[in-house]
């Protein structure tokens, strides 16, 4: 345990430094959009649009031009939100699995976002494609020290520079994907933002010798983990579940309320067609996934660099499910969620939760 005075940490971002040490994940196909981003940011937050897939919500996708209106979607989705929060904090996570994972990059930059949040593989061309912007904070996602190491030392050496700051995301409660290869590690306590975040502080306080931030995030809901996160030494959280049913949130009505209703015993881990876990809610396209039975829909976009869907057509095509939880399909939806879903129980707007952690807003 750090010497924690029970005083807030300052989360500073690069230039960046949001009132309240708080990223709301980024949540894709569209649960976290330019509402929910503009909202947290302007309750003093980090608000994060998830830049994954944006198209297929937008009236300028015609069937054929998935890859240039991500692009445009990005770029106006970061202006929507700046024009919520105009002085907040905007931040975009762009996964490095995806085929145009480059392009969210630059257009995100191009867009004036404040952050790059980087995780579902290693981002270690990141500061090369944002060379051009050097006030856009850069942020990777990591579930283990190793892996922040290989960051660290590919970006000194071949870019001269250090990320702005590490997210560490649990796989034993996090929502989403899941940051390990093998299903065993989803519960393996080594894993464990309480094994982890300390391992992480250590490493660079004493062997990198740069203050860079450490994010927990996974499976946090209240003032009292938020705390317990920065006694270990974390400088900042980052939280998906509890901010994705929240009013201002970007999914469909149908979206909040499967999560609303769901429960503790309705989620699972899967093997994602992206080749690692996920926790996602047990719904029917999930029970007939698991009994080997499910029916995909077809490969709309070739979005994914690994896709087990596009190469072998085993699984199903993860795009078009989770466009179909973002509109509330229940039976042919993906759902992600965190353990944490059953806490979710009514729509809550974004600065109730803000007010709840830190006793006030922005
Ligand atoms: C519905 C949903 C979608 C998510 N989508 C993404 C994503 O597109 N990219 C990503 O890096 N993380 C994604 N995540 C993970 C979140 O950003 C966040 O780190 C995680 O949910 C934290 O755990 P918590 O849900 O227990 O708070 C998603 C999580 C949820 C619940």
């Amino acid at each position: 345990m750090k010497d924690f005075s029970g005083k807030l940490p300052k989360l500073k971002l690069g230039k960046h430094e949001p009132r309240f040490p708080l990223i709301q994940g980024g949540m894709g196909v569209r649960i976290s959009g330019p509402r929910l981003a503009g909202a947290v940011a302007k309750a003093g937050g980090v608000g994060t649009i998830a830049s994954v897939g944006l198209a297929v919500c937008s009236p300028l996708y015609d069937g054929t031009n998935y890859f240039e209106v991500n692009k445009t979607v990005i770029r106006e989705d970061i202006a929507e939100a700046k024009r919520i929060a105009p002085e907040g904090v905007v931040a975009v996570n762009a996964m490095v699995a995806l085929t145009d994972y480059e392009d969210h990059v630059r257009s995100a930059c191009e867009g004036g976002v404040d952050v790059i949040i980087s995780g579902a593989g290693l981002p270690l061309k990141l500061p090369e494609i944002t060379a051009d912007y050097p006030d856009v904070a850069l942020v990777p996602i990591v579930s283990t020290t190793k892996a922040a190491r290989i960051i660290n030392r590919r970006w000194e050496k071949q870019f001269g520079r250090l990320p702005d700051g590490f997210i560490v995301e649990t796989p034993l409660e996090a929502g989403g994907h899941l940051g390990v290869t093998r299903p065993e590690q989803v519960t393996d306590k080594d894993f464990s933002l309480e094994h982890v975040v300390p391992e992480l502080v250590a490493y660079l306080e004493k062997e990198v010798g740069v203050d860079i931030p450490v994010i927990a995030a996974g499976g946090l809901w209240d003032r009292q983990d938020v705390m317990r996160m920065f006694r270990l030494g974390a400088k900042g959280v980052q939280m998906g579940t509890r901010f994705a049913a929240t009013v201002e949130g970007d999914a469909s009505q149908e979206f909040k309320d499967i999560l609303i209703n769901a429960k503790e015993e309705d989620v699972v881990v899967i093997k994602s067609p992206v080749g690692i876990p996920g926790r996602v809610l047990k719904t029917p396209f999930v029970e007939k996934y698991i009994a080997g039975r499910v029916k995909s829909k077809p490969c709309f976009a070739n979005c994914l660099s690994h896709c087990a869907y596009r190469n072998e057509r085993k699984a199903f095509c993860i795009a078009q499910a989770l466009v179909d939880a973002f509109r509330g399909d229940y039976e042919e939806g993906l759902f992600f969620c965190g353990t944490n879903v059953s806490r979710v129980t009514r729509m809550e707007k974004v600065e109730e939760i803000f007010k709840d952690i830190f006793g006030f807003v922005a």
